[in-house]
């Protein structure tokens, strides 16, 4: 089946088959080309070029009727898998109460993981897969989904099974992260949870191969660099690869400790000194910043610019969680990156496709405009420019969204 894209006014986001990130200059640019078609074939990229180069032997034509054509957004950090939600304490922000104050309450994690505990498999799943559906309807293609919420051997698998779930029912790219060092489960003493996760719960998921990645939330008063050492090398020898969360409550550590493990990616950064650039430099490791949860907990927003001027790449991601960001638009996200972090509109638009693709190990996937490649295409409404698109950031500029070249 040959789906052929006409009348685009210009493809963004082209890359050549094997560049993987962008980093430092880099980010400054993306492939356009300008009057063109793309044809899709088995869901795949197969080939793009001038509108007079266009094959007339395709079994389908959309017409992009002067629309641009973009890569599918990657959101490489998410905790969409949980129950209820905790509007509650959304009320108790209001009133004062910090993010830490709310945890230190025994609310938080530890609230979405009692609700998850009382909710059914099924009842998880349905919530679950309406916000993967919110985010595909937003122009997002691929979706790493984080564990966390369980906090207890069966719960963390529970959530798993349901992300296995996710994978096999939507047209998304989903990765699975096990996230059990998320907050210290309410039936046990710090210590002892820590053993719980090296010694019982990567193995178990590692035995059904439930996970691609293991993630520690490093930071004060939650896991300490020397918990997240033991619980990265207990990961790293069942297979799993480490992606962090650290620095979004103070400067914990979690950057070094991640970077001493490869690890792909390291997340938040909301609270970072040069040390932390300095470190980063010439490693694998994808600094990943969110500006979702610095908006909505009025947090200081991560210094992406300096990230790229000293030649590092930078990945945004929504985070899209119950507690410091519940909101999976990658839209806004990318609007966030220019008007809160002074991205330019391309630096942004290489941060929430190539450089999230990569750091969620899926940029040889997705993340691009590149012959190969899964066709997770978002057509735009006419527009005059990309710069449009973060500028006038409410306006409904998504005509059509495909994944694997079918229209969801
Ligand atoms: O990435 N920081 C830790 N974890 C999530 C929040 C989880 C929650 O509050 O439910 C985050 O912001
Ligand atoms: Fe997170």
């Amino acid at each position: 089946m040959k789906t052929c894209i006409k009348n685009i006014s210009t493809i963004v986001g082209i890359l050549p088959q094997g560049v993987l990130r962008k980093q430092g200059a880099e980010m400054n640019e993306t492939g356009t080309l300008d009057d063109a078609y793309l044809l899709i074939e088995d869901g795949r990229i197969a080939a793009f070029g001038k509108r007079e180069d266009m094959p007339a032997d395709a079994d389908r034509y959309i017409d992009a009727e002067g629309g641009m054509l973009l890569p599918s957004f990657c959101d490489s950090h998410t905790h969409i898998v949980y129950a209820g939600n905790r509007s509650g304490e959304f009320l108790d922000k209001i009133n004062g109460l910090s993010y830490e104050e709310i945890a230190h309450r025994g609310g938080g994690i530890l609230n979405s993981a009692d609700l998850l505990h009382s909710t059914s498999d099924d009842e998880l799943y349905r919530q679950s897969m309406e916000r993967v559906r919110e985010m595909t309807d937003k122009g997002t293609g691929a979706i790493e989904i984080k564990s966390g919420y369980g906090l207890r051997t069966e719960d963390e698998l529970k959530m798993l099974r349901v992300i296995r779930r996710i994978r096999e029912n939507t047209p998304a790219l989903v990765k699975a992260t096990f996230l059990g060092a998320h907050a210290i489960g309410r039936d046990y003493r710090h210590e002892e949870y820590v053993q719980l996760v090296c010694n019982e719960m990567i193995p178990a998921v590692a035995q059904e191969g439930l996970a691609d990645f293991v993630d520690v939330f490093c930071d004060e008063g939650f896991f300490t660099v020397e918990d997240t050492d033991r619980i990265l090398t207990a990961g790293t020898k069942y297979g799993l690869r480490a992606k962090i969360h650290a620095n979004e409550l103070a400067v914990s550590g979690g950057v070094q400790v991640g970077v001493k493990h490869h690890a792909l990616s390291v997340d938040h950064l909301e609270k970072t000194t040069d040390a932390e650039i300095a470190c980063l430099k010439g490693t694998d490791t994808m600094p990943t910043m969110l500006p979702g949860s610095s908006f909505f907990l009025g947090l200081p927003y991560g210094r992406a610019k300096e990230f790229i001027n000293a030649g590092l790449g930078v990945a945004l991601a929504s985070d899209y969680n119950p507690g410091s960001s519940p909101n999976g638009d990658m839209r806004f996200v990318w609007a966030m990156g220019c008007i809160r972090m002074r991205l330019t509109p391309v630096q942004a638009l290489n941060a929430v496709t190539i450089n999230a693709a990569y750091a969620m190990g899926a940029s040889d996937e997705v993340g691009s405009i590149t012959v190969g490649k899964r066709a997770n295409l978002i057509i735009t409404r006419p527009l005059p420019s990309l710069t449009m698109i973060p500028y006038q950031y409410q306006t409904p500029w998504i005509k059509l969204h495909l994944l694997s070249g079918q229209p969801c």
